[in-house]
């Protein structure tokens, strides 16, 4: 076989970037906006292509089951992870291919020998980004409570999976949560000891989570500073398990040659034309099921809400964006996410704006 190239996660690039949730209607938005993202597949493969040209290190689909309701039903539509993802891996060739898995909702012996399959069709691009579950209507559908310690769950979910990546003969494997007999999978994955993991998670427990499990942390913050305690935080939790754990964080961007353009359009798709209903919906079960913010946010900023389920905008010029992006590095940040209302409107320009801007900042190697 071909030698294989490392992941382009642990690629050179200072500050990598990822393309967020294209997989799903309406990308991170909650808008009314017409040409707000339909995640039509040949849209998606698209825009994964243009992403894997021009050297983006990763594409990462969001896990939904259920839509947030409101005018348009946002993220009612969406293509399941593993099987986008292993679609996705014979359509790319650099770019590596996450695929966002529900540890309580899909076995561990189902989920191993998929993500297997993705290692080996995208030749070791495979990634895993394990959630472990806040959307209880969306468990409802699987007649599945949530465990009292969904992270204990997740745990003995990746020891079984790890397990099974490691080869070799069959193994049983009793816990509070799994009793499983005679358990193999083979092919093994390509990248060993497994694909390269990351977890999305904010609160202390989730961060203790992906100290044992994951690469890379996948969270959200709110500001500059409290996002460089966020990062001490878990760099502190890292170097007390010996482990150098990497932060990944996630943003929504409209980008314009002016400021006041992407202002304007700002506050067009994410206040005036805002899907409420959805906004309301949403915001009220990530306070009743989840942290995965600050919790001042859910107050102070409705319209990130509406412009990308509550992540950091990046919103303004192509030299704004690049000086928020080396702010973010700083602190800490290994990269971000990115999504846009519409992808194939506004990520050709991304591409041709900032990417060479940030180039000379010294955020990514320059393109050949
Ligand atoms: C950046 C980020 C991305 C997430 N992506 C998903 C997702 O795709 N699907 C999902 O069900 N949960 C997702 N979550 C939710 C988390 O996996 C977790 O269930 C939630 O944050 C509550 O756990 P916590 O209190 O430990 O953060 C995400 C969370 C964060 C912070």
């Amino acid at each position: 076989m071909a030698a294989v190239a490392p992941n382009p996660l642990f690629g050179e690039n200072p500050f990598k970037l990822g393309l967020f949730s294209v997989n799903a209607d309406g990308g991170l938005a909650l808008t009314t906006v017409p040409e707000r993202w339909r995640a039509r597949w040949d849209d998606i493969v698209h825009i994964s292509r243009l992403a894997d040209d021009a050297g983006i290190e990763f594409i990462l689909p969001i896990a939904r089951w259920q839509g947030f309701g409101g005018q348009t039903d946002a993220r009612g539509s969406s293509y399941e992870t593993l099987t986008h993802g292993a679609a996705l891996a014979a359509l790319t060739k650099r770019i590596a291919i996450f695929s966002t898995v529900h540890a309580p909702l899909v076995h561990p012996v189902f989920a191993a020998k998929a993500l297997a399959t993705i290692d080996h069709v995208s030749h070791g691009r495979a990634g895993l980004n394990i959630v472990c579950g806040w959307n209880q209507p969306e468990f409802d559908m699987f007649g599945t409570a949530q465990a009292d310690d969904r992270y204990a769950q997740g745990y003995e979910w990746y020891q079984i999976l790890t397990r099974i990546f490691a080869g070799g003969e069959p193994f049983d494997f009793t816990g509070e949560y799994y009793d499983l007999k005679g358990v193999v999978g083979a092919p093994s994955t390509i990248q060993q000891p497994r694909p390269v993991t990351m977890s999305a998670a904010f609160s202390p427990p989730g961060r203790e989570f992906a100290v044992k499990t994951s690469d890379f942390l996948f969270t959200t913050f709110a500001e500059i500073e409290s996002g460089a305690a966020h990062i001490a935080d878990i760099r502190r939790r890292g170097q007390q398990a010996g482990r150098d754990l990497g932060v990944f964080t996630t943003t929504h961007v409209v980008c314009r040659e002016s400021q006041q353009e992407a202002e304007d359009y700002y506050q067009r798709y994410a206040v005036d034309l805002a899907d409420h209903g959805a906004v309301d919906r949403h915001m009220a079960m990530k306070k009743e099921f989840a942290n995965s913010h600050d919790p001042h946010v859910f107050d102070q900023y409705r319209q990130r809400f509406a412009g990308g389920v509550g992540t950091y905008p990046l919103v303004g010029t192509p030299r704004h964006i690049v000086d928020e992006m080396v702010k973010m590095h700083a602190i800490g940040f290994a990269g971000t996410t990115l999504s846009f209302v519409n992808f194939s409107d506004e990520l050709p320009y991304f591409i041709d704006r900032v990417l060479p801007l940030m180039a000379s900042a010294g955020l990514r190697r320059p393109r050949p």
